[in-house]
């Protein structure tokens, strides 16, 4: 009985033609002299029919249960009108069984993959391979591979060559820890497995490849989010000879191209470019949500020609009063939600906000008895708002803080009042990042990106404040993608290593191969990483990268399915010149 047909696939054309389908039961229903399986396999489900007009098969037939793994022979024939299945692709058609074979029995499952939405997701991740029977998950990782053999497709029509670079690396600076790897023969000494294959690819920029890319696994020790994974994928490119324009017009084309193929959507390219200042003061983030149009706008200039006011005092300290206005959000925002408003402030650092309503009785706010009505009235103006709408203000002398708070309840309304459109796919590239940030808790400057970006426009007395040739690329709110050029010149990497203040004997131990590779000719070069996993999910519109990574770790960074990480036999610690504390 071997396989002639996938169950999924079965039309009318089949119809009066004897088939062999094999697969899982998903249903079995005994309707007295006649038993309905919905057999499913990778391409979806085939309704069979056992009839007890053939004995022997019917009462193996009665045998059946979930999850069993059946060959079946038998007739395609068309459906009674009135019992056509529209939600499944082979609904017009049914199999009439002939001959039955059991492939295997399950155990009564740990709970059913059709109600996976009632099922902890610990529990799912714990029999992960049971989850991945459903087809929704099936479609996510029949797509996920069409999304990475489209861009392998494109790499190579654009001569680029895929070049694995090795797993048991050096720490290179990402930003987040290590995985650390301990060397038997070398005891003490430790392997980082690679945040990004980023010094290598540099290097191959180095030894003349010109175009290199890799489907590459890069490991952070970071905590997890919906869309951060400890182990992930980047689709990693770099380049020699090129400027930034270079690098985001081909990664305008090789994504406009995925879109294409994949969802038949036609982008439009250029995609829009921001600055890094402009994202954060417009949209409280650099990592903007572009699909609905509320924007932050700054108020203090109102405040600031009425000296008498009670934010006087946090413009006379530097600080700032900004604010949004969301479109009939005067409706939606009853006492109660303003309240859930203030304690998201609240839970983000600041003490609360103020709120202005346009009503058609005029204006009421929070701040009517403290704040003089022409202030109120020229707040309403600044945001041509309508009747109905509501201002949010947030004032404070911390202005990033004020920027990230105002990001949050931006999100946080257009959220609640459903003012963003799902279908939407907005792309915009930040541009101009600082190249270095002053880090409090280090007291010392560290790089936006990583150490190796090229300053821009840059006064080399001044390089702290300089901008970077780096570049994000942000679909609706979420960063995949981001790169830069690269430094190629050896005073200047070394002068950067040391405004960021590491100790010469550390940059020669961990950097010293580069700046010594630097000194025999390299080109002028840059790239750019994408995040796989995030441009998947966003395709598939799921909300989280789990839905399309295959093992997945939990939300508290254990692997559900193997029980790891696990402990180690001392033998094994050993060898390995380690002792646990
Ligand atoms: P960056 O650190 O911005 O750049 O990473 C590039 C992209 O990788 C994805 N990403 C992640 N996805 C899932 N889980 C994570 N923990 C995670 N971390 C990052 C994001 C991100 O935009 N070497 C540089 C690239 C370069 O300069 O060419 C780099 O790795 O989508």
């Amino acid at each position: 009985m071997n396989r002639s047909d996938y169950c999924g696939e079965i039309k009318e054309d089949k119809i009066g033609k004897l088939v062999t389908v094999s697969g899982w039961v998903n249903t079995c229903r005994n309707h007295g002299g006649l038993i309905f399986v919905d057999l499913r396999d990778r391409y979806g489900i085939l309704q069979v029919v056992f009839s007890n007009e053939n004995v022997d098969l019917f009462q193996m037939a009665k045998s059946l249960h979930n999850e069993y793994v059946i060959v079946v022979r038998g007739i395609i024939r068309k459906r009674a009108k009135e019992t056509i299945n529209h939600a499944i692709f082979t609904g017009k058609v049914e199999l009439s069984a002939q001959k039955l074979k059991i492939l295997n029995t399950a155990c009564k499952l740990p709970f059913e993959i059709s109600k996976h939405n009632e099922i902890s997701e610990e529990l799912r991740l714990k029999y992960r391979y049971l989850d991945l029977r459903r087809l929704n998950f099936q479609k996510n990782f029949i797509i996920r591979h069409n999304i990475i053999k489209e861009i392998r497709n494109f790499m190579d029509n654009n001569k680029f060559i895929e070049i694995e670079t090795p797993l048991l690396a050096k720490s290179t600076p990402e930003g987040a820890r290590d995985f650390l790897i301990p060397s038997r023969l070398h005891k003490g000494c430790f392997f980082a497995l690679p945040q990004s294959p980023q010094l290598f690819k540099q290097l191959l920029m180095i030894s003349g490849f010109d175009k290199y890319y890799q489907i590459a696994k890069c490991f952070r020790d970071e905590d997890l989010r919906s869309d951060r994974q400890m182990e992930f994928t980047q689709l990693d490119i770099e380049m020699s000879f090129i400027e930034e324009n270079d690098i985001m017009n081909m990664t305008e084309q090789l994504i406009s191209k995925i879109f294409k193929v994949i969802l038949n959507i036609n982008l439009k390219i250029p995609f829009k470019k921001i600055s890094y200042i402009d994202a954060i003061s417009q949209y409280g983030s650099d990592k903007p949500d572009t699909r609905f149009s509320i924007h932050i706008e700054d108020l203090s200039i109102i405040f600031e020609k009425n000296k008498l006011n009670i934010f006087s005092s946090i413009i006379n300290k530097g600080g700032t009063i900004k604010g949004l206005c969301i479109p009939n959000g005067g409706l939606y925002y009853t006492r109660s939600k303003i309240d859930k408003l203030v304690n998201l402030v609240r839970i983000n650092g600041l003490d609360g906000l103020s709120w202005i309503k346009i009503t058609s009785d005029g204006i009421k706010s929070n701040l009517t008895n403290c704040l003089d009505a022409k202030i109120l009235k020229n707040i309403s103006i600044k945001f041509s708002a309508k009747p109905n709408d509501m201002i949010i203000l947030v004032a404070n002398t911390k202005k990033e803080l004020v920027n990230k708070i105002l990001g949050i309840i931006r999100l946080k309304t257009a959220s609640d009042l459903k003012l963003i459109d799902k279908k939407q796919f907005n792309f915009v590239w930040i541009i101009d990042f600082p190249l270095m940030i002053w880090d409090d808790d280090g007291k010392k400057w560290k790089s936006f990106h990583h150490p190796f970006t090229a300053p821009k426009n840059y006064d080399l007395e001044n390089l702290i404040h300089a901008r970077s040739k780096a570049y994000d690329i942000v679909l609706n709110g979420v960063e995949i993608g981001g790169g830069s050029i690269r430094i190629h010149d050896y005073e200047m990497q070394n002068k950067i290593f040391n405004i960021l203040n590491i100790p010469n004997k550390l940059i020669n131990d961990k950097f010293g191969f580069l700046l010594k590779a630097l000194t025999y000719g390299a080109p002028p070069h840059g790239g750019i990483a994408i995040g796989i996993d995030r441009l998947c999910s966003l395709i598939l519109g799921e909300s989280s990268i789990r839905e399309v990574i295959a093992f997945p770790k939990t939300q508290k960074s254990t692997d559900m399915l193997l029980g790891s990480p696990n402990t180690i036999k001392n033998k094994q610690l050993n060898e390995l010149g380690i002792h646990v504390i």
